[in-house]
């Protein structure tokens, strides 16, 4: 590293007040800077943070959009998902590798180009879809890819790389960089006009206990997926004691197959502050986090933008609305690259400048949290049902929806049909209306519900309502007909798991990736009856004895196929008198020579 570099990386910790906690915006600055974080760079933020040199590598190890090698200054990345795959992902990653003349997983050796495959980037009703360093290009075929080559080679600063913090001035140059609005179908949450201070006003005009009365009486459960009561889990932070309280919001959405935070986030910014700092005034907080994912890059400015109007609209800052004694502010943290950093501890270990592995519970956020402050995290659509709740009132929330679930609930819809993207529906209406809804054909094979980590839903269970208490769901609904290989999905799901584990406890790091073996296995028609009952155990044995909600659930994909479509495995049952691949007397002849003595026939 020159003095320059030195001191560029040293200017850089500077801005963030050599503040440990913000070390993932130091890491994101270095790696937009420079393209990676080198092991000069590493002791230059270990000396000035008064760290050791490990304790930033190990951060830096974690996250995939953190490089310790330098990669190409443009960072090409598609999505592998099934859905992806299915809209001609592949055909499209060809095309790129034809216009760079590089294969994927390389660099090219001038450094202007790297090309790799990434788990999902939240477009799934707009795919194929490519993130280039921090814009997005959406509904893509091979036709698209020279232009778009073309049109980065013509950048006239040449300097595409994402500054940090990030600028969406290169997208207006690109083709195909038009997001399509995802929103379909809006309900009683997101229909109409709305007044951003009218929920925080009604907020102000009660106290903040009579504030968590009105969440609780409107039976509001958390929309990221675990449906636990927002009004309790506001009551728990609240009367937790601690020299401050945090608001934070799970813009994290890594499961594959959602995308409806990123709408609202990009479609209703204001619904999703009002609700935080409706939050802010119940929990007696100052400060709120939106936790964004790294992969949500192109949506920092406009939010930025959308906080700095609230301030200036007395929203946000000091005295809001007029109120003496209520300041909060907000602000975004930028998340690398990181599934399990939407798990809630590992968010608020990634909030800390860590590396996201979730923590050990109890204590629960609510009592020691962020900066091990008590602090409510919660999705962004809890957030805008909460501003909405304030606005119009408990009874108008639970006249929506059912006993147990009360108002609508967003779902992201994506896969073999004809609409697809966000609906918002009431709770209680069937799987069934919901095909109709969005154009999904008569044979549909089956939908997976909640993503990998929810349930394949048979068509013998379309007419399950979708419900906490009957088919529950954050919100991912990935719709597959006839002509899809349901084994061959539910091997792609295991493979994101067994990427995505953060390798901190055994059943989740190894377990998922023997159970991808036995999938392979299966799929390949190398696996007898017993191998298959074999893995059927061990998928149970991973979600029993995981430590998060990760490897708790990742068994999921292939324990729901198999209660669901148990002929598809028994199809792929080996025939009995099966002849291996491998002839086990030749794979071992260089061993044998070695050692020098033959086997002995047992
Ligand atoms: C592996 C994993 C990933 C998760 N990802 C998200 C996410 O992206 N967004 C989210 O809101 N919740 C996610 N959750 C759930 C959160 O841990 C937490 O329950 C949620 O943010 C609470 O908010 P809510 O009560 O409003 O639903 C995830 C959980 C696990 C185990
Ligand atoms: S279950 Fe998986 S993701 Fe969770 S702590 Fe264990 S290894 Fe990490």
């Amino acid at each position: 590293m020159t003095q320059n570099h030195a001191e560029a990386v040293a200017g850089i910790i500077k801005e963030f007040a050599a503040d440990r906690i913000r070390l993932m915006d130091i890491a994101l600055a270095v790696q937009h800077r420079f393209g990676c974080i080198g092991d000069d760079a590493i002791h230059v933020i270990a000396d000035q943070l008064g760290i050791h040199a490990v304790e930033v590598e190990d951060m830096v190890t974690f996250y995939a959009f953190l490089d310790r090698e330098a990669r190409g200054r443009n960072r090409i990345r598609l999505s592998n998902t099934p859905i992806s795959l299915m809209k001609g992902a592949i055909e499209v990653a060809r095309a790129f590798e034809d216009a760079l003349n590089l294969k994927l997983g390389e660099t090219s050796p001038d450094f202007e180009f790297t090309l790799e495959w990434t788990s999902d980037i939240g477009m799934a009703d707009q795919e194929p879809a490519a993130l280039i360093n921090d814009m997005i290009l959406t509904s893509l075929t091979p036709l698209d890819v020279p232009g778009i080559i073309a049109a980065i080679r013509g950048l006239e600063d040449k300097d595409c790389l994402p500054s940090f913090p990030p600028k969406a001035a290169h997208m207006a140059l690109m083709p195909k960089a038009i997001m399509r609005p995802s929103l379909i179908q809006a309900g009683p949450l997101l229909f109409g006009a709305h007044d951003p201070a009218a929920g925080i006003q009604a907020a102000l005009r009660m106290t903040p206990e009579k504030v968590i009365e009105e969440i609780t009486a409107s039976k509001l459960r958390g929309r990221g997926g675990a449906g636990f009561p927002t009004g309790m889990k506001w009551r728990l932070t609240q009367k937790s004691a601690g020299s401050e309280h945090y608001v934070l919001c799970n813009a994290d959405e890594g499961e594959p197959g959602t995308f409806k935070d990123r709408m609202l986030l990009a479609e209703y910014p204001d619904l999703v502050f009002d609700g935080m700092t409706i939050a802010g005034y119940a929990l007696g907080s100052h400060q709120g986090i939106v936790y964004l994912r790294g992969e949500y890059a192109y949506l920092w400015e406009p939010l930025q933008a959308s906080l700095q109007t609230r301030r200036s609209q007395g929203l946000l800052g000091p005295h809001i609305c007029g109120h003496p004694d209520f300041n909060f502010d907000i602000r975004i943290q930028l998340g690398a690259g990181a599934y399990i950093c939407g798990e809630e501890s590992a968010l608020i270990e990634s909030l800390e400048g860590k590396r996201g592995a979730p923590r050990d519970r109890p204590p629960f956020p609510t009592e020691h949290g962020y900066l091990q402050e008590p602090s409510a995290v919660d999705n962004v659509e809890t957030y805008v049902c909460a501003a909405r709740i304030m606005e119009k009132g408990a009874a108008w929330f639970t006249s929506c929806g059912t006993k147990q679930s009360t108002g609508t609930k967003l779902l992201s819809v994506s896969g073999d049909c004809a609409r697809p993207g966000v609906y918002e529906v009431p709770f209680g209406i069937t799987l069934n209306d919901l095909l109709d809804l969005c154009g999904a054909e008569d044979d549909t094979a089956y939908v997976q519900m909640s993503g990998p980590s929810g349930q394949a839903v048979a068509p013998k269970d379309f007419g399950r309502r979708i419900a906490y208490e009957d088919l529950s769901t954050g919100g991912s609904t990935m719709i597959f007909g006839p002509h899809r290989d349901v084994l061959d999905i539910a091997l792609q799901f295991s493979n994101f798991f067994v990427d995505e584990s953060c390798g901190w406890c055994t059943p989740c790091r190894v377990g998922t990736t023997l159970l991808k073996q036995g999938m392979e296995k299966i799929i390949h028609g190398r696996a007898s009856l017993a191998d298959i009952s074999a893995t059927e155990a061990l998928a149970n044995t991973v979600a029993r004895m995981s430590r998060c909600g990760l490897g708790q659930t990742a068994p999921n994909p292939i324990l729901t196929t198999m209660r669901n479509f148990p002929e598809l495995y028994e199809a792929r049952v080996a025939p009995e008198k099966f002849a291996p691949l491998v002839a086990l007397d030749d794979a071992l002849r260089e061993a044998i020579e070695v050692q020098g003595r033959e086997p002995v026939e047992v």
